[in-house]
């Protein structure tokens, strides 16, 4: 028995699955990758992107950001067929969360997309209609102001960047900041505790895409072996967790999640 095919049988409606995905899982959809070859810090460096940047230099920070931006979804296809598997995972019940380290917004336009196709308001085993998606480093895709709070689509932002209006503000005069988490900032508690509580309640714990180094996602696996929970990790290269983990797939992931979506409908079929 394959490794997906025995993964696939401990994934039911009756298990708790959680997904954590990283960079990888976007990167067929033509989302660039942190690390690795290729990788955006050998053309960015993240001291460019930390929170004290932000504070001490906004208008520095946001010409950088502006460049960040464009070569991290200047050439985004949409959804790829992992996002699509995960989703459908998701809203049929073989998956019950979806923790995300990216900020591309994918998981939720697929689960707008898979939901679309099943029948309308379809219910997931905990009765809701919404997809359960945390994304743990924000959102890239929306904006927020420092003082008042009020988010906003980002792209209009970026357009008076690119116009020079930098630091762009908001109509409060507050500056608006990218809604996502930088680095030496720390995550919204709620998020990382969420996070923490779905890694111990697992049985089964889907790491795909991630290089697993950077905190505190990169925890969750261990957390959830530590409290039982078989861990998967679907990469094309190692990570420093592959030695806690009960299946490690060196496969691309829009080869493994489809297979391993359809291995789990198998599986339920027969039980
Ligand atoms: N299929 C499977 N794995 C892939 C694929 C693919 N098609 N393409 C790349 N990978 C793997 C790489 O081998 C690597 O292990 O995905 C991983 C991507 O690792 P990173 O680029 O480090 O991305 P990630 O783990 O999400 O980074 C975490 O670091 O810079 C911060 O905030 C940023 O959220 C990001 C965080």
């Amino acid at each position: 028995m394959s490794d997906l095919e025995s993964l696939a049988e401990e994934i039911d409606r009756d298990s708790t699955v959680v997904a954590l995905t990283g960079a990888g899982t976007s990167a067929p959809s033509g989302v660039p990758t942190f690390r690795g070859d290729g990788g955006v810090w050998e053309r960015f460096e993240e001291g460019q992107f930390t929170y004290g940047r932000f504070r001490s230099d906004p208008g520095g920070f946001w010409r950088d950001r502006l460049e960040l931006q464009r070569e991290l979804f200047g050439d985004v296809s949409g959804p790829n067929v992992a996002h699509e598997a995960l989703a459908t995972m998701e809203r049929d019940g073989f998956v019950d969360a979806i923790c995300t380290q990216n900020t591309d917004g994918l998981h939720e336009a697929a689960a707008r997309a898979v939901s679309e196709r099943a029948n309308a308001g379809a219910k997931r085993k905990d009765g809701t209609a919404e997809a359960t998606i945390l994304e743990l480093h924000g959102n890239a895709k929306r904006v927020r102001c420092v003082d008042c709070g009020r988010r906003t689509d980002a792209d209009p932002v970026f357009e008076r960047v690119a116009n020079d209006d930098v630091p762009p503000r908001c109509s409060c005069g507050g500056i608006y900041k990218p809604d996502v988490v930088l680095f030496g900032e720390q995550l919204p508690e709620a998020a990382i505790q969420r996070a923490q509580s779905l890694a111990r309640e697992s049985d089964v714990f889907l790491a795909i895409g991630s290089s697993l180094v950077v905190e505190p996602a990169a925890s969750l696996p261990r957390l959830a072996a530590s409290t039982g929970a078989t861990v998967a990790i679907v990469t094309l290269e190692s990570t420093p967790c592959d030695g806690l983990a009960d299946v490690v797939c060196r496969e691309d992931v829009t080869d493994a999640l489809p297979r391993l979506n359809e291995l789990t409908i198998d599986d339920s079929d027969r039980s």
